[in-house]
């Protein structure tokens, strides 16, 4: 037997379930092909511990991620826990298991297949051969600044701390730029330098390091510039990094440049070669136990493990091809199909994509 590796699997709320298990399909099946092996340990997170368990991040859940290589997680959230006070919601999982991992560089490509671009609402020139990569920070800025509710004369006051500290913007802008480099060596960093200070830090950070990556193309843009731009002319961008809320924002954006979250994976990285990987998508109750959700967001999630955390390249490459070819062959799940009563289910889609990896290695 060849490696081993150990993934904490959360499967979550919603589709999380049925989209994951999908995914664990799929890597059994590179068990066999890679002559590799990985150990599962469930474990819960969102609504579903908030249920079980009273809290949406249980000590249990970060103890077993501590103790994996890498985590693999569906969706949290649904309207059953929306009017629960903060601490009892599924999204504070999310956010703190971010933070107690330390996973701060979140990658989120967005990528348009030419066999997809009739599912798109804008323009074929305009999507045509979109590939780019959101990079967004992710345990720090408003999200994590300090946050404060009191009552005044006349009413009440909220306000929410965008903070970065130095080295908070180093390491996300370093790992930006590696990034870059394995792509098309281009990279816009994106903030609102002309107003706010958080981001004239940033800026300061970003040029200081940038003599060091000679070799990639650094361009600064202001948010909302980057925002009117994203949808004008996509095809500009390669490799995008930006503070948490901004990248929250435009990643979802880019996410629309493609006409279909459902296909779209993360990763969530923390130092060395630890991640969390997980959709892009959300939980989406109202289909939750159909049997009829995309599971490719979630094998791609999954393939993105192969290859950050794992250092397995050829079973990552071999992945997306295989999703490509079962895409490029008309294979839809009802989210994407332009003929809706041709889609197929969550299973046939995997089990699709499944024989295509296997053949794939037969090639090869
Ligand atoms: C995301 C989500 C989360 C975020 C929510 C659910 C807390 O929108 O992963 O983008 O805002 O980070
Ligand atoms: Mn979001």
């Amino acid at each position: 037997m060849g490696q081993s590796f150990k993934i904490t699997v959360l499967p979550g709320d919603g589709i999380g379930p049925e989209v994951v298990a999908e995914a664990l399909n799929v890597l059994q099946v590179v068990e066999e092909l890679e002559g590799v092996s990985f150990s599962l340990e469930y474990a819960k997170l969102g609504g579903i511990a908030i249920d079980e368990e009273g809290t949406p991040l249980p000590q249990d859940t970060i103890d077993k991620a501590h103790r994996s290589d890498a985590v693999l997680l569906g969706a949290v959230g649904g309207p059953k826990w929306d009017n629960n006070p903060a601490h009892l919601r599924p999204e504070t999982g999310l956010l703190g298991i971010r933070k107690e991992l330390g996973l701060y560089a979140n990658l989120r490509p967005a990528f348009m297949l030419d066999c997809m671009v009739g599912v798109s609402s804008l323009k074929e020139e305009v999507v045509k051969g979109v590939d780019l990569m959101v990079i967004r920070e992710l345990t720090g800025g408003l999200y994590f600044g300090e946050k404060k509710r009191y009552a005044e004369e006349g009413g009440e006051v909220a306000s929410d701390e965008m903070i970065y500290h130095e080295h908070e913007i180093e390491r996300i802008v370093r790992r930006a730029f590696e990034v870059a480099r394995l792509r098309s060596k281009r990279l816009v960093s994106v903030d609102k330098a002309n107003v706010l200070e958080s981001s004239r830090l940033w800026r300061k950070v970003v040029d200081r390091l940038a003599p060091e990556y000679p070799d990639v193309e650094l361009r600064h843009q202001l948010v909302d510039s980057c925002a009117m731009e994203l949808i004008r002319y996509p095809k500009q961008f390669d490799t995008i990094v930006t503070e948490n809320m901004f990248g929250d924002i435009l990643s979802d954006e880019a996410s629309m440049l493609t006409g279909s979250i459902g296909m779209l994976p993360s990763a969530s990285l923390a130092d060395g070669n630890f991640g969390l990987y997980e959709p892009v998508h959300g939980s989406a109750p109202d289909i939750a136990g159909k049997g009829i959700a995309n599971p490719t967001a979630t094998i791609l999630s999954a393939a993105m493990m192969l290859k950050y955390s794992f250092g397995m390249e050829k079973a990552a490459a071999a992945i997306e091809k295989a999703v490509h070819n079962v895409l490029n062959s008309g294979v839809r799940t009802g989210d994407i199909a332009e003929n809706k009563e041709e889609a197929v289910g969550t299973k046939e889609m995997t089990s699709k994509i499944i024989a295509e990896i296997r053949s794939i290695y037969v090639q090869a």
